[in-house]
């Protein structure tokens, strides 16, 4: 049995931070859409209704029958989700006088009330509501309120149901990790025991009787994903995975023979395929960023189906899809506008069954993961690369020249980054090669005419926003004198400083 809070998605945008809040907590979570409670199942401990960009008035606010739980397991509405059983029980929910957002602090706080144990007087909350409860149904009782916000917090005698307007997955609710744990552990009773040790343990069985005999396909990338997704299924079924590698001639510089001999110290049962030529020629002339990335995805499936073919007693396709790559998150339209994404382009008579031992991870839980499976720390914290790879860091047309002079540029920039002690400290960090733009320098007695190189270095989260990352000067320079000195082909060195938005993080 794996126990797990169901958080229900009403469309907030902090859904997703609440669940990142309960793994943290080493509680495991799903997140579902409103209406996909999943009655009858016995691993549910507990269910948290999240907030909404909507009203409880709006003719399309998304509702619940909250007979599905209530009474079965403790209940904790968040933001909406208070307002929503108030209104749905009887209180009285009405648009605030103005709209409570921002800081504030719990003026009165029953501590009695094991939602609020450990709290400290005049504990911060983080509020952002239009609407607020003016009235509590029958039987329930505040338990916490602000200056402004009378019924910041509710409890519903003896049912399990708590309630709280303010957001306490937010970082500016000081003890909103507390009020979770308190709710996970002391109200819910869980016991807290989703860790990479038991993630293993648990997914290694799992692999096993869900494949037993059979044979598995994997395509690798050289990322953390992919490569965490091998070595755990590698753990699981051994040599009965084949992984697949593809160098499309577009990947850093000497990335496939280290990357490769990585994958082979891991033990891993690794075709690499050299498919440079193929791309280069598919390339050939190719300036728009976006037929590019086409005729990589398209050429990459190829190549891979091409191989993937030759291992014709193949039932399963594993790939190293993690949690949010698969989150459907509501829009206020009640579409879904992120689904699953699904095995892209495998021909339909392979009938090959997909595998993803990693599909319930968020990242930073892969990377506890590779760790536990005792994999090398320079492929669990590799930055993020794109899978075009240098092919949309080259502004105009790709030739294995301009690759050539892009990758050495980027090997410099990124072994001064590690150098520097520097790596670590941001997201991800790349050279962008202007091949269309030529100016004018000197170099001892003779006047150059050649490229600029741009670097890119970004911090981040989770690479939807972005900052440039604020670099040493006396780095830059270095970086700066030594691109110049060793890389032919580059007379000029900037550093990208634009934040995401309104640029991105890729220049294509
Ligand atoms: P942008 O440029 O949109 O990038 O700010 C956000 C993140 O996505 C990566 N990226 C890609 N990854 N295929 C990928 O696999 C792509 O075509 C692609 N484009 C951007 C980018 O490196 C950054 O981490």
């Amino acid at each position: 049995m794996q126990e797990k809070i169901i958080i229900l998605d009403f469309g907030s945008q902090t859904t997703q931070l609440i669940a990142r809040r309960l793994r943290e907590l080493d509680t495991f979570c799903e997140i579902l859409p409103y209406n996909k409670f999943p009655v009858g199942d016995p691993d549910v401990i507990g269910v948290i209704l999240a907030g909404s960009p909507y009203s409880v008035y709006d003719p399309e606010a998304f509702k619940v029958d909250l007979n599905q739980f209530m009474g079965r397991m403790p209940v904790l509405g968040i933001c909406y989700g208070a307002q929503f059983i108030s209104h749905t029980l009887g209180g009285r929910v009405e648009p605030a006088d103005s709209r409570e957002y921002g800081r504030a602090n719990l003026t009165t706080i029953d501590t009695q009330c094991p939602l609020f144990k450990g709290f400290e007087p005049n504990s911060q909350v983080w509020m952002s509501h239009g609407d607020t409860i003016t009235a509590l149904p029958d039987g329930f009782r505040c338990v916490a309120s602000t200056d402004k916000v009378r019924f910041a917090a509710y409890e519903a005698e003896g049912q399990h149901v708590y309630g709280v307007q303010f957001h306490p997955e937010v970082f500016h609710s000081l003890q909103g990790t507390q009020l979770l744990r308190n709710f996970v552990v002391d109200i819910c009773g869980g016991h807290q025991t989703w860790s990479a040790a038991n993630f293993v343990e648990a997914t290694v069985q799992e692999l096993k009787e869900q494949i037993g005999q059979d044979r598995v396909i994997l395509g690798l990338s050289g990322g953390v994903d992919s490569s965490v997704a091998a070595v755990l299924l590698n753990r699981a079924i051994g040599k009965q995975l084949t992984c697949i590698f593809v160098d499309h001639g577009m990947l850093r510089k000497n990335e496939f023979r280290n990357v490769m001999r990585d994958y082979e110290c891991l033990g891993l049962n690794v075709i690499g395929v050299d498919a440079s030529e193929k791309f280069f020629k598919d390339l050939e002339g190719v300036t728009e960023p976006e037929k590019k990335r086409k005729i990589i995805g398209r050429d990459f499936v190829e190549v891979f189906d091409a191989e993937a073919k030759k291992i014709t007693d193949a039932k399963w396709l594993a790939q190293g899809t993690i949690y949010p790559d698969r989150i459907e998150s509501l829009n206020i339209t009640g579409k879904v506008i992120k689904s699953h994404h699904n095995v892209g382009g495998l021909p339909e008579e392979m009938h090959l069954s997909l595998c993803e031992p990693l599909k319930w991870l968020f990242k930073d839980e892969v990377r506890r993961v590779g760790r536990q499976l005792g994999m090398p720390e320079h492929l669990i914290t590799r930055h993020p690369f794109p899978g075009p790879g240098l092919a949309v860091r080259i502004l105009g047309a790709i030739t294995p020249e301009k690759v050539r002079i892009l990758q050495d540029a980027d090997d410099i920039f990124i072994q001064g980054l590690r150098d520097w002690g520097l790596y670590d400290q941001v997201w991800q960090a790349g050279a962008i090669l202007l091949s269309d733009v030529r100016s004018v320098g000197v170099m001892g007695d003779e006047r150059t005419y050649e490229n600029p190189v741009a670097l890119r270095a970004v911090t981040s989260t989770d690479a939807m926003t972005a900052d440039w990352a604020h670099l040493p000067y006396d780095f830059l320079a270095q970086v700066s004198n030594s691109i110049i000195n060793k890389v032919r082909g580059v007379n000029r060195v900037c550093y990208d400083i634009s934040s995401k938005p309104p640029s991105t993080i890729e220049w294509e």
